[in-house]
């Protein structure tokens, strides 16, 4: 190994868990560890790949962006969304049925700017949702998040499924400030899904610590954070990605 080589696999072995969380595909972590899941689609790998090009202009950042929130979506809620039984008449008989619980929409919570984007398709996975706005921004010096914006309801009713989306998993300030407040609000942890386009093993190292029971679903974990605590490689700003603000 050269000197480059060796810090890498340095750096693999002190992540060693982190390499168990990227297998694609393989949910890991039990009832009270945080499960981190990469769903192992082509699809997915596709639009985190527009994503990370730094040639992508901002419409295609932005379509991207919500494509992959909404197959990051359909994933998460998959055993998690509550349904009705009934029964309906086809052209052909009598079938008996199950709709998504119309009684019970789904808190959608998008961490601004870049969260809007990612839960852009929600409403085309998730037929009720309601959407409660939480905005931080991040002190680039201390790398601390403060927030701005905090539209959550005094309470979450009991039972309540939360969508939190926040594109980037860096250091992990925001989101577990987010979470902080959406527990504070009597939020079960187990019915709450995280989704993120790039997280970072700091941020999940950090949520698997603070949150067991937490369920993340990321398009892609990368190696690690640069000094100004970006995601490298990750895919840059997503925020300034999407907005043009670059
Ligand atoms: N926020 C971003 O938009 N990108 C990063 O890499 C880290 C935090």
């Amino acid at each position: 190994l050269n000197e480059r080589g060796a810090q890498r696999s340095l750096s693999k072995r002190k992540n060693a868990w982190r390499c168990a969380a990227a297998t694609e595909g393989k949910q890991v972590g039990g009832k009270n560890q945080m499960l981190v899941y990469v769903p192992p689609h082509p699809l997915i790998k596709h639009w985190v790949s527009i994503l990370r090009n730094e040639f992508s202009p901002p419409p295609m950042f932005r379509s991207a962006m919500a494509e992959l929130g909404r197959l990051l979506i359909y994933e998460a809620s998959r055993d998690w969304l509550l349904t009705v039984n009934g029964e309906v008449n086809t052209p052909c008989g009598v079938a008996e049925v199950e709709f998504i619980d119309p009684r019970e929409p789904v808190k959608v919570v998008p961490i601004l700017r870049a969260g809007l984007v990612l839960i852009e398709q929600a409403a085309s996975v998730l037929p009720a949702n309601q959407t409660f706005h939480l905005g931080f921004v991040r002190n680039e010096e201390t790398l601390e998040a403060s927030m701005y914006l905090n539209k959550l309801p005094e309470k979450f009713e009991e039972g309540a499924r939360i969508l939190v989306a926040d594109p980037m998993l860096a250091t992990g300030g925001t989101i577990v400030s987010a979470l902080e407040e959406i527990l504070k609000r009597g939020a079960d942890i187990s019915l709450i899904r995280v989704v993120a386009a790039v997280a970072a093993p700091p941020a999940l190292k950090l949520l698997s610590e603070k949150f067991p029971g937490l369920r993340v679903y990321v398009g892609m974990i990368d190696e690690e954070l640069n000094e100004k605590g970006y995601i490298v490689p990750g895919l840059g700003d997503a925020g300034d990605r999407s907005f043009g603000t670059a």
